[in-house]
């Protein structure tokens, strides 16, 4: 819309961040991705040059008054956790552009980011630590005080640092079962492909859902390709991973042991009753699946992993991992 334009009655014009502005004690450097919700700047504290996240509506949602409450609810959610497998709170505010909230900037990649640089799957042991390291955060997720659901699993929320740790971030759909407003039933928010089967028969997307997504994540991670291969159309595709059989892990990575293939099949019911109970009963069948093959996560690999993906990448600047990347892994 060009400038002295008409805006629609009802609809605030809301001007656009830019580099080198301050927001809050922030000085922004360059947008460093898009979501489907938000966007992501890499900035410095004015203070002390430390480096964050700072995540901000897109321009085009900043008037809408649901975009608006979701985010809010991330903030207060993202606040009350503190993890070192999940991706840390550094404060909050709003001005004139609307709400922002940054975090610790993680440098490294999304594991959508990092798989596609790939266009294979991670090395056994390497994908052995970032589901571990998914796992216990969503111990630390849902055992936390205000009992937190992430609902929103997928590799573009998983973010492997250069450290060779995976973190988890975006509570942009997250829920509080002490705090936050009920969402409707059954209502299918998150990435078709993540999402547990349950939600689509009207069910509640509970802690059997985040493992369902967690699992199908460490799936991906292990095979290089889609659980459930890309149809664009989006009622074949949700007909078609209620009703197909999943493709066995080993059939794609051979050299996951059994026991581990069993662990994953187990979170990946169709019936969440079928599925491990607790994040925490996940975690220890997981681990006892790893000590009886004689498997050790190895973090080493995960960092040589993440650095030989980056030097694959170009600019920094540009958008690895929009919502249009995002949908198939070899985008
Ligand atoms: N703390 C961080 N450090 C570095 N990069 C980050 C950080 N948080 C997010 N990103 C990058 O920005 C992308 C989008 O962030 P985020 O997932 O929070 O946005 P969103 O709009 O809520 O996403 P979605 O499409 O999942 O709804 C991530 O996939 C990741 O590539
Ligand atoms: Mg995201």
């Amino acid at each position: 819309m060009g400038a002295g334009a008409l805006v629609p009655w009802g609809v605030r014009r809301h001007a656009t961040d830019e580099a080198g502005a301050l927001v809050g004690p922030w000085r922004l450097e360059h947008a460093s991705a898009d979501g489907g919700m938000a966007r992501i700047w890499r900035a410095t504290r004015e203070a002390d040059g430390e480096p964050a996240a700072l995540k901000r509506i897109l321009p085009h949602l900043v008037g809408s008054s649901e975009a608006r409450d979701l985010f809010a609810d991330e903030v207060r959610i993202t606040a009350m956790l503190s993890h070192p497998r999940v991706v840390r709170y550094l404060g909050a505010g709003e001005d004139h552009r609307g709400p922002w909230l940054a975090l610790e900037w993680v440098e490294g990649l999304d594991l959508h980011a990092l798989l596609a640089s790939r266009r294979a799957g991670l090395p056994l042991e390497a994908a052995l630590c970032v589901g571990r390291d998914l796992l216990e955060a969503l111990v630390a997720v849902h055992g936390c005080a205000g009992r937190v659901l992430h609902r929103d699993l997928s590799l573009s929320n998983v973010l492997v640092g250069t450290d060779g740790v995976a973190r988890l971030a975006d509570f942009g759909l997250a829920r509080s079962l002490l705090h936050t407003r009920a969402s409707p039933r059954g209502s299918a928010r998150g990435k078709l492909g993540y999402l547990p089967p349950e939600v689509f028969k009207g069910r509640v997307h509970g802690t059997r859902g985040d493992l369902y997504g967690a699992a199908a994540v460490l799936w991906e991670a292990l095979a290089g390709r889609r659980l459930f291969d890309h149809i664009s159309d989006r009622a074949r595709r949700v007909a078609s991973w209620m009703g197909a059989p999943r493709v066995p892990v080993r059939d794609v990575c051979p050299q996951v042991p059994r026991v581990l293939a069993q662990v994953l099949d187990r979170a990946l019911e169709l019936d969440p009753e079928a599925r491990p109970g607790t994040a925490l009963e996940l975690l220890g069948a997981y681990e006892e699946a790893l000590w009886r093959a004689g498997l050790t996560p190895d973090r080493e690999a995960l960092q040589v992993a993440c650095w030989s993906a980056r030097r694959r990448l170009v600019a920094p600047t540009v958008p690895a991992s929009g919502p249009r990347a995002r949908e198939g892994l070899a985008a």
